[in-house]
C-alpha cells in the first residue's frame, strides 16, 4: 500500500467513525428534547408555575427576560395563615436544588432539608416521569 492510499483509507475510516458518532448524537437528541418539551407543557399549561414565579410589568404581562426568575406575589391570604410566603423564588435553572433534589421535591413535596414549601406553593405530587420532565425543562432555561 502506498502512503497515498493508506492516507485515503484512514480518511475513509475517520469519516465513517464521524458519521457513526453524529448518527448516535442525532438519535439521543429527540429523547432529551421530548423530555424538555413535556416539561415545558407541564410547567406552562398544567402547573401554571409562572403565575407565581414570574414577575409581571405594570400591565400585568410576564416580563419575558425574567421568565420564572422569581417574583413577589401579587396577592395575600384572605384568612389568617401562619406560614405564608410572600415571595416565589427563582426556579429558572433551578438554582436551589440539584436534579435529584428537585425530583424528590416535585414527587413528595419535601425540600432537601425535609421541610415542605410554605403556601401558596402547591404541594405537587408529579409522577417520576413528569417530575423528570419538569426538572429538565427548568434546568434548560438557565439561571435568570
Ligand atoms: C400559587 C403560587 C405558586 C405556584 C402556582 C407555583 N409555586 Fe412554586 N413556590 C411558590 C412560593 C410562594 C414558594 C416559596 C415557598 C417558601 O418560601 O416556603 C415556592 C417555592 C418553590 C420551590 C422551592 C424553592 C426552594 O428552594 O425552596 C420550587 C422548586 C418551586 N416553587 C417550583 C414550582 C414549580 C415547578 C411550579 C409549577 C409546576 C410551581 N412552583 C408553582 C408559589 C407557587
Amino acid at each position: 500500500m502506498t502512503a497515498k492510499s493508506l492516507l485515503a483509507a484512514l480518511t475513509l475510516i475517520g469519516g465513517a467513525t464521524l458519521i457513526t458518532v453524529l448518527a448516535a448524537a442525532e438519535q439521543a437528541a429527540p429523547l432529551s428534547s421530548a423530555l424538555v418539551q413535556r416539561g415545558e407543557y407541564l410547567v406552562e399549561k398544567v402547573g401554571m408555575c409562572a403565575d407565581c414565579h414570574s414577575p409581571r410589568n405594570e400591565r400585568g404581562e410576564f416580563i419575558k427576560a425574567s421568565y420564572l426568575g422569581g417574583a413577589p406575589l401579587g396577592f395575600t391570604a384572605a384568612v389568617p395563615m401562619p406560614a405564608w410566603a410572600s415571595v416565589a423564588p427563582p426556579i429558572a435553572g433551578l438554582p436551589s436544588m440539584n436534579e435529584r433534589q428537585a425530583i424528590v421535591f416535585l414527587t413528595t413535596g419535601k425540600r432537601p432539608d425535609g421541610t415542605t414549601a410554605r403556601p401558596p406553593m402547591p404541594e405537587f405530587r408529579f409522577n417520576g416521569d413528569d417530575a423528570r420532565a419538569v426538572t429538565a425543562y427548568l434546568r434548560s432555561l438557565g439561571k435568570k
